[in-house]
């Protein structure tokens, strides 16, 4: 049959079916993991949310973790002269913002890193998953609670994602002792192990201090643990004196960071990512992960961020000013949260608290709430305050624990207003209704 015949006969087919539906055989064959909503949790309340403002009631946005600061203008202004970049940049990224990353590291948080060593990607996002991806098979080690997305990330890679459960009495950290029990007693100990360590967290505003973190590395170092050190929120915690896992565990350590939450500038889509040499062929295997993924981050992006990046002084301020205003909400919430009777630790860093409601479990209990789920859909339902529930971090469904991002404000008025009068109102008022549900149960 000559070639156009068979073209035709495909065609067919391709109509034919089309009308019949797709082939059932190949949407059985999606990735299960894929298939089942994993983040069930949070649409709900997306959802829920949405429905009110289409009714006019008033919504506490608690849920959305996006930083509420605009870019400085002068860095938007590079962005928009940096617009006619439209040739692909090398995949490892622009070589003068991998040197500028790498010197404004060194000056803000003495980290010693050579740009050869610095990979950028489109949002760190990306990156994390480039590097769960060049390893055939490991196990990867996520303290409970943590950010939604490294467990389906694990899972995508191929590789069993395992929680480690904190408590509220240890501040939600992972203590050294429990690293090392879940390390000698593994059911596979020669798989690999990587484990995700994000400080100041999202979701629990809490970061590590020297001493954990040298008792930390001590473990890692016994294990040989791959450590994927996600720093998007370091410049953004509260008191100066910052300290990384890489500066006590430099050999086994990968540190990931960006433009997202510093900068304000979470739709640009920069993150990079620090690998050290000692982890061998690994950068070597995550450029080729890029390459076959996302070809380089935008170039304008690029341009723009090699400013960000450069300014030192620009960022000096707009860091300062970020972090004060933070520290200032995160207390007022934590502060009257904490005289209502629940549990929750004053962030040191990022946008969030993690509130642990369990003081009002028989209350709650008592009106069919049993789950952090039903909690947050009940708080959403009855007074407009949208949180997320401590399921979707990898919680137990019954620990009571949500996850409340206090951004819901104007970043642009409030870090602009000379007066310093700061408009937190809405926080403030979403606060005082969470409270004033809690005293009525
Ligand atoms: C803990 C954590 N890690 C990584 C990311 C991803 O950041 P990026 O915008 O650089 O992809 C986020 C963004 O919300 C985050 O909260």
């Amino acid at each position: 049959m000559p070639i156009h015949g068979d073209f035709y006969m495909l065609l067919e087919i391709l109509i034919i079916s089309a009308q019949k539906g797709v082939n059932m055989n190949s949407v059985n064959s999606i990735n299960p993991y894929l298939r089942e909503s994993k983040h069930s949790e949070t649409l709900l309340v997306n959802q829920m949310s949405l429905t009110r403002a289409e009714n006019n009631q008033t919504v506490y946005k608690f849920g959305f973790g996006q930083s509420p600061f605009p870019v400085p203008i002068e860095i938007s202004q590079v962005l928009a002269e940096a617009a006619h970049r439209k040739e692909y940049m090398n995949v490892q990224g622009h070589i003068p913002l991998r040197t500028a990353i790498a010197e404004f590291h060194q000056t803000r948080e003495n980290k010693q890193w050579h740009a050869d060593d610095i990979i950028i990607g489109a949002g760190s996002k990306i990156l994390l998953f480039c590097v769960m991806a060049a390893f055939e098979k490991a196990e990867v080690l996520l303290p409970a609670p943590s950010w939604v997305s490294y467990e389906p990330q694990a899972k995508l890679a191929g590789h069993k994602a395992t929680w480690l459960t904190t408590s509220f009495d240890n501040k939600w950290h992972l203590t050294p002792e429990q690293l090392d029990e879940y390390c000698a007693n593994r059911a596979e100990p020669e798989t690999p192990l990587i484990l995700v360590l994000n400080y100041p967290s999202n979701p629990t505003g809490q970061t590590y201090n020297s001493a954990e973190l040298a008792d930390l590395a001590g473990v890692m170092r016994k294990h040989n643990i791959i450590v994927i050190a996600d720093e998007i929120y370091s410049l953004l915690t509260y008191q100066k004196n910052y300290t990384s896992i890489a500066d006590f565990y430099p050999e086994g350590c990968i540190v990931s960071s960006g433009l997202s939450k510093w900068c304000g500038a979470g739709g640009w889509r920069l993150g990079f990512m620090h690998i050290p040499p000692q982890l061998g062929d690994l950068m070597k295997t995550v450029i080729g992960v890029a390459s076959e993924t996302y070809s380089c981050a935008p170039s304008p992006i690029q341009i723009a961020a090699t400013e960000a990046y450069s300014n030192l002084e620009l960022a000096d301020r707009f860091i300062t000013k970020q972090v004060s205003l933070l520290s200032e909400i995160s207390e007022y919430c934590s502060e009257h949260l904490t005289q209502s009777g629940v549990k929750v630790h004053v962030a040191e860093g990022g946008f969030y608290l993690f509130p642990d409601f369990s003081h009002f479990t028989i209350k709650l209990n008592a009106r069919d709430i049993h789950t952090s789920e039903e909690l947050t859909a009940a708080l959403m339902d009855e007074i407009g305050v949208a949180l997320l529930p401590g399921s979707a971090f990898g919680m137990d469904k019954l620990s009571l624990t949500t996850r409340l991002a206090f951004v819901d404000f104007e970043g642009a008025q409030v870090i602009n207003d000379v007066a310093l009068t700061h408009d937190f109102e809405k926080v403030k008022d979403g606060i005082k209704e969470l409270c004033e549900w809690l005293n009525n149960l």
